[in-house]
């Protein structure tokens, strides 16, 4: 199977005051090109930074990280940038929209960057998708916790991406718009092949994909294969 991602002997260090937090070491897995694949473990576990990691959004202390064939070690910020622009989604565990434009402009603008000429159109449809029809002009400020995730979600699908991050994409839905979204995440990887790599505290969602890796205290404690084809 060829692979989208290779980690390899990852280890991330903050320093706070005069201490060094390690919160990933010896971390090494991959994930196949279509798969999905999910990660689990405790609060603090270091799931979030391993998936930044993993996205080029944040640079490790040693090891290295291959995304889409490029060993992101070896590219700048500007190069990983536009990697990120062109291979990747990525969803924020705390959506991240842009306060300062509207739902539609959140999903549509990244795609203006790009000089997409369908930006306005694409958008329209993405966030009919995710059943926001009706909110295309709302704010992040005016729109619920469960919205504002569902436009997260339309614009990590705006550019197509190979691969799709996901941080506890269900974490503040109710079970029915949950399942909606995970229907929404499972179709994109049928459709159009692309890799799910999610973050998730709902084991159920964890054993619908293909592969957990579940972390424990910044160490990989198991990374098995489901019994899901
Ligand atoms: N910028 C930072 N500076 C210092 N420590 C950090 C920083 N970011 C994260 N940490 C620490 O790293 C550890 C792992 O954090 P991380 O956010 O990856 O956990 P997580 O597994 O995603 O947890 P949760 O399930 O609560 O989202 C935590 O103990 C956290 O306090
Ligand atoms: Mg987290």
């Amino acid at each position: 199977m060829p692979k989208i991602l290779k980690i390899t002997g990852l280890e991330k260090t903050y320093s706070s005051g005069n201490k060094q937090l390690t919160v990933l070491e010896n971390i090494t897995f991959d994930v196949d090109k279509g798969q999905t694949f999910s990660i689990i473990g405790p609060s603090g576990s270091g799931k979030t930074t391993l998936l930044g990691l993993c996205a080029g959004l944040d640079e490790p202390n040693s090891g290295t990280i291959e995304l889409c064939g490029q060993d992101l070690c070896k590219l700048n910020e500007d190069q990983r940038a536009q990697l990120r622009n062109k291979e990747v989604g990525f969803i924020f565990q705390n959506f991240q929209l842009l306060p300062t434009l509207t739902a539609l402009e959140n999903v549509s603008v990244p795609l203006e960057l790009q000089a997409n000429k369908n930006a306005v159109k694409t958008s329209m449809d993405l966030l009919e998708k995710v059943g926001l029809a009706d909110r295309f002009h709302h704010y992040p400020s005016q729109l619920s916790g469960g919205e504002q995730q569902r436009v997260a979600l339309a614009r990590a699908f705006a550019n197509a991406p190979s691969i799709l991050f996901a941080d506890e994409p269900t974490g503040n839905l109710d079970e029915e718009t949950g399942e909606k979204v995970i229907k929404l995440l499972f179709d994109l990887n049928k459709e159009a092949g692309t890799t799910l790599v999610i973050i998730s505290h709902d084991l159920d969602l964890a054993n619908r994909t293909q592969q957990i890796l579940r972390l424990k205290g910044g160490k990989i404690l198991t990374n098995e294969r489901t019994a899901v084809l």
